[in-house]
């Protein structure tokens, strides 16, 4: 095949319960994950063995390494090791609209489609639960934008099993002027906070089964926001807008700082984004919808 064209999601944590560290200092989590519609393209073009090359246009753009330390060309070489061919190379442009370093897994979600093209662009056809393995070893949250949907994650987040959700939730995503570091976060989180029980509020799970806004809206929980709001206090004052604005629910999106607001509807996002639109905080606001599928193959 001569290119490759993937659409890759964003992921919103409806709930990120943070417990203890693990040997290697990874944390253990309990969260639901819902992929939405804001997402990134990967275009993946035959290259000559061994070349693997990377640029960006969109979010970003002129500021991402695309040297080897990007994940992107971490997937794609983990994949050629993986099938153990020393004759494969690509040529990966990605068009990004997911913010980078906002919390909603922009650079985990350029790696699982790279999985995905390459696995199509290579012909190689590695079975489903070979890409899981090899996501994981990528990062905590690539299986899931691998799988999309809504799923909960146990272990650091790669443990994936999949959720009853009915209906589309509709969001509004304020960005932010600068990024937060994951690393940071949690860091802080381990300064300040005890580690917290990993369970998932079981009113969520019900609500997300009935398709109820408002109660998805009503049981966000995210123990990362604390530590997020110390590190970027403007963050607190976003959150009310939202809420004062009529928001279902309002939630630092993982570790921030891009905050998700919860609508009723698309119109009801619109208005959200209009009240949000007005606040110095905020540098630009998205709208988007979920759940939507993971890592696909465009026509
Ligand atoms: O897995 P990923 O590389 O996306 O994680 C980025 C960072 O977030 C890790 O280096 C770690 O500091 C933190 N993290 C964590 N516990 C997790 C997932 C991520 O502490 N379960």
């Amino acid at each position: 095949m001569a290119a490759v064209r993937v659409r890759v999601p964003a992921k919103v944590n409806l709930a990120l319960r943070v417990g203890e560290t693990d040997e290697q200092g990874y944390h253990r989590l309990g969260t639901v994950f819902q992929a939405v519609s804001l997402g990134d393209e990967v275009i993946a073009e035959e290259a000559p063995p061994g070349e693997f090359r990377l640029a960006f246009q969109g979010e970003g753009a002129g500021f991402l390494p695309v040297d080897d330390t990007n994940l992107a060309i971490k997937a794609a070489k983990a994949l050629a090791a993986h099938v153990g061919r020393g004759d494969l190379g690509v040529n990966l442009m990605i068009r990004k609209r997911i913010p980078v370093a906002g919390g909603m897994a922009g650079g985990s979600a350029d790696a699982a489609a790279v999985l995905v093209a390459c696995n199509a662009l290579w012909g190689l056809d590695t079975p489903h639960d070979e890409l899981h393995g090899l996501a994981a070893r990528l990062g905590a949250d690539v299986p899931f934008l691998l799988l999309g949907g809504t799923a909960i994650g146990t272990g650091r987040g790669e443990t994936l099993t999949p959720v009853m959700s009915s209906g589309t939730f509709h969001w509004t995503l304020a960005l932010a002027h600068t990024g937060l570091s994951t690393p940071a976060v949690f860091k802080e989180f381990d300064r300040v906070s005890p580690p917290q029980d990993t369970e998932i509020p079981v009113g969520l799970l019900e609500a997300l089964r009935n398709g109820d806004a408002a109660g998805v809206g009503a049981s966000l929980i995210n123990d990362l926001e604390a530590p997020a709001i110390r590190l970027l206090p403007t963050l607190a004052r976003t959150l009310e807008i939202g809420l004062e604005a009529g928001a279902l629910g309002a939630i630092v999106s993982g570790s921030g700082p891009t905050c998700a607001f919860l609508a009723g509807s698309d119109a009801h996002s619109v208005e959200l984004a209009e009240a949000l639109g007005v606040f110095s905080g905020v540098r630009a606001l998205r709208r988007a919808f979920g759940p939507v599928p993971g890592a696909q193959v465009l026509p």
